[in-house]
């Protein structure tokens, strides 16, 4: 076998593209358009399944085009999955909180974040669009490494339930603070997840987004958690060893 391993690559912000050790493409909140983004990264090729936190647009702008263009099936919660499907997704997989979805070996399971979720319409009219409850997930690939995806959150006591049920070994997490958890709430998290492993994510794109890797890091590697600061655009393994 060439490569058994889950493979990452940050597209910036929360946009997130996995390629599983069985070859899977799996993209997370789409938003290519994000200041972060290289512009060689932009086309983001063939993906299987998409997976949607919430419904702001930093995290769901690109779904439509990206389904559309790929044929993947996209994943979301009930109201986020209606309304892409009159944006003209046609395979859309709709689950909630509580709930795991199996697609070719990859489990998928949606667990509580604390956010809000919505989307501003503004075509014809302005309006607000509700869309559920903003969600995380917990992706278990083929090789058995489970990675949890928080979405934007705040910090809340039942990460600790997350750990318990489905023991993830590599966190991704939002620091940049206004909109998440800044660098010492996502600081708790790593304690209340019990990872080894965490890659920041929802920071620098903005100059709003004001949480830094430098101040997370100081907080938890002491603790002898390494943190992974991603460049954009940039492939990297992720070995279960690591975790
Ligand atoms: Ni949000
Ligand atoms: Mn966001």
């Amino acid at each position: 076998m060439a490569d058994a391993s889950l493979a990452v690559t940050w597209l910036g912000h929360a946009t997130i593209l996995f390629e599983s050790p069985k070859g899977r493409r799996v993209l997370i909140d789409p938003w290519l358009n994000n200041p972060s983004c290289p512009a060689a990264s932009k086309d983001v090729g063939h993906i299987d399944l998409v997976l949607i936190t919430h419904g702001h647009s930093d995290h769901i702008e690109d779904a439509p085009a990206v389904a559309k263009n790929t044929g993947a099936t996209v994943i979301g919660n009930f109201e986020v999955c209606q309304w892409l499907g009159r944006q003209g997704v046609e395979k859309v997989s709709p689950m909630n909180k509580g709930g795991s979805q199996d697609h070719d070996g990859i489990r998928i399971s949606m667990v509580h974040a604390v956010h809000s979720s919505s989307y501003i319409e503004q075509k014809m009219h302005w309006r607000i669009v509700y869309l559920g409850e903003a969600a995380g997930y917990v992706v278990r690939f083929e090789n058995g490494l489970s990675v949890y995806c928080a979405g934007d959150t705040a910090l809340f006591g039942d990460m600790a339930l997350i750990r318990e049920l489905y023991a993830p070994t590599v966190a991704f997490l939002p620091i940049g603070d206004l909109f998440t958890m800044g660098p010492q709430a996502a600081a708790r998290a790593v304690d209340l997840l019990g990872v080894r492993q965490v890659m920041p994510i929802h920071y620098g794109t903005f100059p709003a987004l004001t949480g830094t890797v430098g101040e997370f890091r100081s907080l938890v590697e002491p603790k002898g958690v390494r943190v992974v600061e991603l460049t954009p655009g940039a492939r990297q393994e992720i070995h279960a060893a690591d975790a």
